[in-house]
């Protein structure tokens, strides 16, 4: 076990707009030393004034991170060991929509960011996670997994190929669905507890991709709700006493929710699991 800290420490991926920037304020304002793993320090800058600010006693920290990029997964996991902090709350929260081609590290796109990058970070910082347990992993999937048919192992190392983008998202959330399920179970009596977050359809930056025409059908159809209301799933997941142990769930909208038939399907979750410790080159890690 570490050093008892004072100050509990979340780590927060995408932390620099919408539901990520949200839960890192609320957090920040809870008393927790909030680190905002984020791509863009100038995009970030804003973000970590308004938290200094409201919390001068524990500052904010800014990490570099592009999850398309397994270097740059594995410097942002590093930096943050050799801070020496324990790591309470692990926010998976970063993500993009509707973008195409290949990540940096060459899967697709919104799989090697969405899931691949995560799974890396996650593994990356385990071993802290479990030394500062009780310990929690978000991760922020979406609604539209339900959307995904499958999971294709040969796609995923694939260019995007539909034109939007959106099928390739869904099949990205519904890996983040899987892979939260097969945390629990992997980590199972670490002291670290994993839950999946639907937080709602949320009028953020993550559908700048969308027509600007469109939007208002999309806000109406889809009943957009600001960040701040779309951050509370996120927030009782990392927080409420009451969700201690309910390892492995999945919550919409703050309430425990059923994931579609492919994300439960622990077979699946298995493989993905194998595969992407293997593409990140850490099956010794995995476990
Ligand atoms: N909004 C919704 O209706 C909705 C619904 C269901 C699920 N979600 C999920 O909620 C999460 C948060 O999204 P949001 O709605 O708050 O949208 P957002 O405001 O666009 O936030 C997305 C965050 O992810 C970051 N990001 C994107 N690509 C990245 C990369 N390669 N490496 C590191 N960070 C990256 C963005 O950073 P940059 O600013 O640098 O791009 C941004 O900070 C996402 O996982 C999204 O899929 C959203």
């Amino acid at each position: 076990m570490m050093a008892v800290e004072a100050v509990p420490v979340a780590l927060i991926t995408g932390a620099n707009s919408g539901i990520g920037r949200v839960t890192a304020e609320v957090l920040a304002r809870q008393g927790y030393r909030v680190v905002l793993a984020c791509r863009s320090q100038a995009r970030t800058q804003p973000v970590l004034e308004a938290i200094l600010a409201a919390n001068p006693a524990a500052p904010p920290q800014w990490l570099a991170l592009d999850l398309g990029c397994f270097d740059s997964v594995q410097a942002c996991a590093a930096q943050f060991l050799a801070s020496g902090w324990p790591l309470h709350r692990l926010i998976l929260n970063a993500g993009q929509g509707g973008g195409r081609g290949l990540s940096a590290s060459g899967f697709e796109r919104a799989f090697g960011i969405n899931h691949l990058g995560h799974f890396l970070l996650a593994q990356l910082l385990r071993e802290r996670l479990c030394q500062s347990a009780p310990a929690r992993v978000v991760t922020v999937a979406s609604a539209l997994h339900h959307r995904a048919n499958g999971l294709d192992f040969d796609a995923v190392r694939q260019p995007t190929r539909s034109l939007t983008g959106l099928p390739e998202y869904a099949v990205s959330k519904l890996s983040n669905v899987l892979f939260s399920a097969e945390l629990a179970r992997q980590w199972a009596g670490t002291g670290v507890d994993s839950y999946c977050v639907h937080p709602g359809m949320v009028d953020t930056a993550v559908w700048r991709r969308v027509p600007r025409p469109l939007r208002p059908l999309l806000r109406w159809a889809w009943g957009w709700v600001p960040a701040e209301q779309g951050a509370r799933t996120t927030l009782m997941c990392a927080t409420d006493p009451a969700l201690v142990g309910q390892t492995g769930r999945y919550y919409a909208r703050e309430r425990e929710a059923t994931p579609s038939a492919l994300g439960q399907d622990e077979a699946l979750a298995r493989a993905l699991w194998a595969h992407s410790a293997a593409w990140t080159g850490t099956a010794g890690l995995t476990s």
